[in-house]
């Protein structure tokens, strides 16, 4: 398959944390022309978008959860200039691709990236974040709805989640009853369910919506 031909029906069709690892591999050095640029992919910006608004605490430290090329931390460290980055993907091939995104003073955007397998507990020596954002990896095949609770460690009390997940795995995984588990379990406040769109006006994707999960760690 050549690397203008990987997109969403690849991305789609992982099963397993393997299976991911083997597909941005072929796909990191291409992921921004070839996908990014070329089908107007706008949901790493309007993640950062939702939660310049959402948060209102002047967040000193935040954590990118499948960081890949690193473009939802680009654009956050545009709209919060001072806020320190850490970020962690299971794909090395990626985590290689956001260690060149550069903040516009010209510094690296990312001040640590960790190769994790997020459907495993975290081990994170830089724990507690008082944020955690995510862009286009809680979908198909990749990450579900049980691996919020392996996040919630990473945050410190009252800390932040803004997790987008993809309409369709949403609701295929039921991530609202996970959600009114965690709530009940007392581990998160109630959470607020907004939608964006996930390419620009003119893709030959546009339409297509995610959700965005925005709530707080009780721990
Ligand atoms: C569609 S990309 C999204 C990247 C970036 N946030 C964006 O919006 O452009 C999905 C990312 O999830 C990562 N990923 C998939 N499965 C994972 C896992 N089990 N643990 C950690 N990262 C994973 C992939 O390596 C990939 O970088």
């Amino acid at each position: 398959m050549s690397d203008d031909a990987l997109g969403l029906d690849e991305a789609y069709s992982v099963q397993s944390p393997e299976d991911n690892k083997r597909l941005y591999a072929k796909w990191a050095a291409t992921y921004d022309s070839s996908f990014v640029d070329a089908k107007q992919y706008r949901y790493p910006k309007a993640i950062s978008e939702v939660f310049d608004q959402v948060v209102t605490d002047s967040v000193a430290r935040v954590l990118d959860i499948g960081t890949g090329t690193g473009l939802t931390g680009m654009y956050l460290s545009r709209l919060r200039p001072d806020v320190v980055l850490d970020g962690m993907d299971i794909s090395p091939e990626m985590l290689e691709q956001a260690a060149l995104k550069t903040r516009t003073n010209g510094s690296a955007v990312y001040r640590q990236l960790y190769e994790r397998d997020l459907t495993q507990d975290v081990l994170n020596e830089n724990a507690p974040y008082e944020a955690l954002i995510s862009s286009g990896t809680f979908t198909h095949g990749h990450l579900g709805p049980e691996c919020l609770r392996n996040l919630l460690p990473l945050l410190a009390n009252n800390g932040w989640l803004v997790v987008g997940v993809n309409n369709e795995h949403f609701e295929a995984k039921a991530f609202a009853a996970k959600l009114d588990s965690l709530v009940l379990l007392g581990a998160i406040t109630e959470p607020e369910i907004l939608r964006i769109d996930v390419y620009e006006p003119g893709s030959v994707h546009y339409g297509d919506q995610a959700r965005v999960i925005v709530t707080r760690a009780i721990n």
